[in-house]
């Protein structure tokens, strides 16, 4: 069993979580996930791995409250424990494969929406570890939203905080302050975007207006996590791929982010219809 050893509440909505699971904190790498159940017949939830730590066996994930399932995963108590535990999962960071001396060289820029967070910091943290130059963006809709400030702060450069609502940082959307630094002269070799797809999508417009590559992690739907059902499967450079054993990351000049977002929202009447039925109406967006 995969016990909950930590249990943080960030937000409202969002919840961090240590959870031992020693195999998966000996090998997973930067860019990877996982694939939690609560129950023998729970939905498979993939979350990524945010930080290992393989003395203790554990591994973090932040999850936030998006419908049926993550709100049942927010619900489980230090000492409860998940079913299984699935990874990791997905190809590494491509940055992985650079040696010490390129990583010293390099310059990136991070672009984090909401929870995107999450996945952005174990990259930025290894990174920056490296000795790579790290600026990182976090932007959500309002100071409530914003997670991991501090330990961000802890393991990149510059960290640049945006609201929808102007409530803590520059007003605006990460798009805003992409512009704004480019147009301060700053330069970065290459740049990657987590977050919700439609942000990713328009992240992506923007690197490609000032010429910055930009690299973007998938959270399509996803079941089995192993390349066999084709439920995460993308189109990217006009070929289709899945995004469990392909990625999650991606080239995002060459990721068909409006056909990913149509597939999204492929089961949405269903996963209504189940928050409704569990009263979870603050969930069901009319
Ligand atoms: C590689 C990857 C990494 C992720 N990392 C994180 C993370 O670190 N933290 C986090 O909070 N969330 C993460 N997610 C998203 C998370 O898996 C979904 O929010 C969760 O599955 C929603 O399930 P639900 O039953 O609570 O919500 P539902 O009501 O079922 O769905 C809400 C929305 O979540 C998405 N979703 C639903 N089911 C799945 C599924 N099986 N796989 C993927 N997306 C789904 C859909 O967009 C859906 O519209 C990640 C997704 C992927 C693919
Ligand atoms: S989740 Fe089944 S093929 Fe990717």
């Amino acid at each position: 069993m995969y016990k909950i050893l930590k249990k943080q509440q960030l937000t409202p909505l969002i919840y961090s979580m240590d959870v031992y699971a020693p195999r998966i904190a000996q090998s997973g790498k930067p860019g990877q996930f996982l694939i939690v159940r609560t129950s023998e017949k729970g939905e498979r939830i993939p979350l990524t791995i945010c930080d290992m730590d393989a003395q203790k066996g554990s591994v973090q994930i932040v999850i936030q409250v998006a419908g049926l399932s993550s709100y049942k995963i927010c619900n489980l108590k230090e000492g409860d424990s998940f079913t299984d535990v699935a990874g990791p999962l997905g190809r590494p960071s491509d940055f992985m494969e650079l040696t010490p001396q390129q990583l010293k060289d390099m310059s990136y820029l991070f672009v984090a929406g909401g929870v995107g967070a999450a996945p952005v910091y174990p990259q930025a943290k290894y990174l920056h570890s490296m000795g790579a130059k790290v600026d990182v963006i976090i932007g959500a809709r309002s100071k409530e939203l914003i997670i991991m400030e501090e330990e961000m702060s802890k393991v990149c450069d510059n960290l640049y905080i945006c609201t929808d609502d102007g409530s803590k940082g520059e007003k605006g959307v990460v798009t805003t302050v992409i512009d704004r630094l480019i147009a301060e002269g700053k330069h970065y070799d290459t740049s990657v975007a987590i977050g919700p797809m439609v942000m990713m999508k328009f992240a992506v417009l923007c690197a490609k207006k000032h010429n910055l590559p930009m690299i973007v992690s998938l959270n399509t739907l996803m079941v089995d996590g192993t390349g066999m059902c084709g439920a995460c499967r993308v189109s990217v450079a006009g070929q289709t791929k899945f995004a469990c054993v392909d990625g999650p990351e991606f080239n995002g000049y060459d990721v068909d982010f409006d056909e990913a977002m149509r597939r999204q929202a492929l089961y949405k009447p269903q996963e209504q219809a189940a928050n409704t039925k569990a009263g979870l109406d603050f969930l069901v967006r009319k």
